[in-house]
């Protein structure tokens, strides 16, 4: 549409205005324009905390800042940014290697391969627990999240406009499933916080939560004070929402471009071999690895998992590329089309990761490349995803090859780039063959 139409299209649907943004340029400019930095009120949300705006991912205004400075702030002082995220990180790849190591057939699934650990850097961050791979419990609440994530548009839907629907037809308006999803995640983490706040002793913090309950313990009587419970609970559940499937999709995705492109998996994993000799990695061999680096970069350019952002909103009357935007204007704002916009990125669907090289062969971070969003709303886990994607990346490319798989498996199985739509993309379930690699 944005070829015939221009990179901003505005359309009134039962009378909400809605602008779809396309286009490096444009998406670059609505996403630094604090204005268009609003949220919608999204129903599935309000639900996971009792119909009140909480959280930091679909909230706005001075609650929203503030609690975002605090989140941002203290999941430094669990790890992030620190030697210890990585020793978190390691410990959660030895596990992983351990489980591919005795996959039964040379066969796995690629769909769900990273998700407990990813869960788990989370988790041990946010609460000091991890679970163990095939927990009933962790694979009820990955269930429950990807079905909310798969079913939830993340902004207005037929609940947000008439609420009351769901009193008259639970089933059929979709309320009953939302609440399947929501139910569990909520009651695991009320038990977590319930927990904590028994055991908690001031000044001496395990984790977010109890850095969040001191807070809250020492706020609790000021009137105007955001920090509230249900405020814990919402940042819980975004960090689980925000966190999870996006890291371990963009590792999934990782692992397709790999088996789609055998001789880039051969130059990844000679570099590795080169510079590691076998070690462990880390995050400082960064540096020393810029074609691995490179590949990983191009990966996350043709394998995005959030290519419509978190909608914005128009919070005041604003402009973009010049045309008028009124206050209340549902933004999607298309991170995908900047990602293959020819006017950046020649040739942009060919999977090339030379193209991040430079001519001295050193690496090239992407000012471009927006996976991670821009300005006021970009990700609070950058850093931690860029971590985790790293560290896994390499430690998965060092110790396997991974390839289409070897028996005649159906045709659905096969590996393909073909994602699953919802809020995130996902890769499809399909069996990749894992062979071991000397070290
Ligand atoms: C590869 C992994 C990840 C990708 C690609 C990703 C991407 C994004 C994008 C595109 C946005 C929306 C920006 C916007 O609306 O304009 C976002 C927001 C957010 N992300 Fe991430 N993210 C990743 C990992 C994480 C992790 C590990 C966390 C955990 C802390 C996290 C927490 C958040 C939160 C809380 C927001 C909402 C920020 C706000 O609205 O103020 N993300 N992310």
């Amino acid at each position: 549409m944005a070829g015939e139409y221009g990179s901003v299209i505005g359309l009134v649907l039962w009378h909400r205005k809605f602008v779809c943004i396309s286009g490096h340029q444009a998406v670059a400019d609505a996403l630094s324009n604090p204005a268009l930095s609003g949220r919608p009120l999204s129903f599935d949300f309000l639900l996971r905390t009792k119909g009140l705006s909480r959280g930091v991912l679909m909230t706005e205004g001075e609650l929203w800042k503030e609690q975002r400075r605090f989140t941002i702030k203290h999941l430094k002082d669990v790890g992030v940014g620190k030697s210890s995220l990585e020793g978190i990180i390691l410990d959660e790849i030895r596990d992983l290697v351990t489980d591919i190591n005795c996959s039964k057939d040379g066969n796995i699934m690629l769909d769900d391969v990273f998700t407990t650990s990813v869960i788990n850097i989370l988790w041990v961050m946010v609460s000091g627990t991890r679970f163990k791979r095939g927990d009933p419990q962790m694979d009820r609440l990955t269930s429950c999240m990807n079905g909310f994530m798969r079913y939830s548009n993340g902004g207005p839907n037929l609940l947000t406009v008439v609420p009351f629907i769901r009193y008259i037809a639970p089933e059929l308006s979709g309320y009953n499933r939302l609440m399947q999803y929501i139910g569990p995640i909520r009651s695991y983490i009320e038990e977590l916080v319930a927990e904590h706040r028994k055991t908690l002793q001031i000044n001496a913090p395990r984790d977010f939560i109890d850095l969040y309950l001191e807070n809250l313990i020492e706020k609790e009587s000021s009137n105007n004070s955001s920090f509230h419970k249900e405020e814990l609970l919402g940042i819980i559940f975004d960090i689980f929402v925000a966190g999870s499937e996006t890291t371990s999709h963009t590792l999934g995705f990782a692992l397709l471009f790999m088996i789609m492109h055998p001789h880039i998996q051969n130059k990844v994993q000679e570099e590795i071999d080169e510079v590691l000799h076998g070690g462990t990695p880390s995050l400082t061999d960064r540096g020393r690895l810029p074609f691995t680096e490179a590949t990983l970069q191009e990966i996350q350019r043709l394998g995005v998992v959030a290519p419509l952002t978190v909608p914005h909103v128009a919070q005041q009357n604003t402009k973009c590329q010049g045309y008028h935007i009124p206050k209340g204007t549902l933004m999607f704002i298309n991170l995908w089309s900047t990602n293959i916009d020819p006017q950046v990125w020649p040739e942009p669907n060919t999977f090339l990761p030379e193209r991040h090289l430079n001519d001295a062969g050193k690496f090239v971070k992407s000012e471009k490349l927006l996976t991670f969003g821009l300005g006021k709303r970009s990700c609070i886990g950058e850093t931690l995803a860029r971590s985790t994607l790293f560290l896994f990346f390499v430690s998965m490319m060092q110790h396997f090859r991974f390839e289409s798989p070897w028996n005649d498996v159906d045709l659905e199985l096969q590996p393909s780039l073909e994602p699953i739509p919802g809020l995130t993309l996902a890769p499809r379930p399909c069996l990749a063959r894992v062979v071991k690699r000397a070290l």
